[in-house]
């Protein structure tokens, strides 16, 4: 029998407060971002090149600060929790994930270092990943190594969904998941996305009309504010189409 694993607490719901971050200079950033991601919802960052899509990604991660505003987590202040704990909450998958030279067991272990065999099925069937890893010479046993076992793009970032499910992560931070994948390996990842949005809150950063069709709302970015929050439908008809 398969263990099913889902995180162990609720999915916390984000809100962005006023957020404004600079990487000095007057250029670039984010200013005054207003933003929530209900509990469990799944909300989409669209936007051009250099919107600040990323910016706000690694603020809500961690991996930057904001110099005004804030960030609240089920109500707390993101700058008041402990940084590990806050950690073990998240998952982040960056745009090109990153995979240690070890074996595909190893690298999905990463952020759960006591799943069992059966859980690491689970998540490998969540994330479509279970066919692709059956016909690797060795299996999950086969190393990745620098050029990640000569898996696919669309492959290794299923791989790297799977280890974001296998986690006891509530909250799931993706950065253009799909970008750069054929219509079928798209296909295939957003599947996977959908099933660890499951009891997760999600920010996932698109513009893929394929990617977006699945999320809840979509907050589209220009030049580093939030333009709007809308339906994929109404962001995706050309009536709706910002001006
Ligand atoms: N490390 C950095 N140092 C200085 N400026 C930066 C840095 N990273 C990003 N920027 C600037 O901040 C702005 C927002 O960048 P960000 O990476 O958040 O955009 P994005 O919406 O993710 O774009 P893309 O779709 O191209 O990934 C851009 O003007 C960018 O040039
Ligand atoms: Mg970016």
């Amino acid at each position: 029998m398969r263990v099913p694993c889902h995180p162990r607490s609720p999915p916390p719901a984000v809100l962005f407060e006023g957020v404004s971050f600079r990487y000095g200079g007057d250029r670039g950033g984010v200013s005054g971002v207003d933003l929530a991601l209900p509990a469990g919802s799944i909300t989409a960052l669209a936007g051009g090149s250099g919107a600040g899509k990323t910016t706000l990604a690694r603020l809500l991660v961690g991996l930057a600060r904001p110099e005004s505003g804030r960030i609240l987590v089920n109500g707390s202040d993101l700058t008041t929790l402990a940084p590990d704990a806050w950690r073990s909450r998240l998952a982040w998958v960056p745009q090109a994930p990153y995979f240690t030279s070890g074996t595909v067991r190893e690298n999905l272990l990463l952020g759960r270092p006591d799943a069992d065999e059966d859980q690491i099925h689970t998540a490998l069937e969540a994330a479509a990943a279970d066919q692709f890893i059956s016909h690797l010479p060795q299996g999950l046993h086969t190393p990745l190594g620098e050029r990640g076992a000569g898996l696919s793009g669309g492959e290794l970032r299923r791989l790297a969904l799977a280890r974001a499910y296998l986690c006891h992560a509530t909250l799931v931070v993706l950065d253009e998941p799909t970008a750069g994948l054929d219509p079928e390996s798209e296909r295939l990842v957003c599947t996977a996305l959908e099933r660890l949005a499951r009891g997760r809150t999600v920010l996932v950063i698109s513009h893929r009309e394929q990617t977006l069709s699945g999320v809840d709302r979509v907050a589209e970015m220009i030049d580093g504010r939030i333009e709007r929050v809308v339906s994929p439908a109404e962001y995706l008809s050309p009536m709706g189409a910002a001006t």
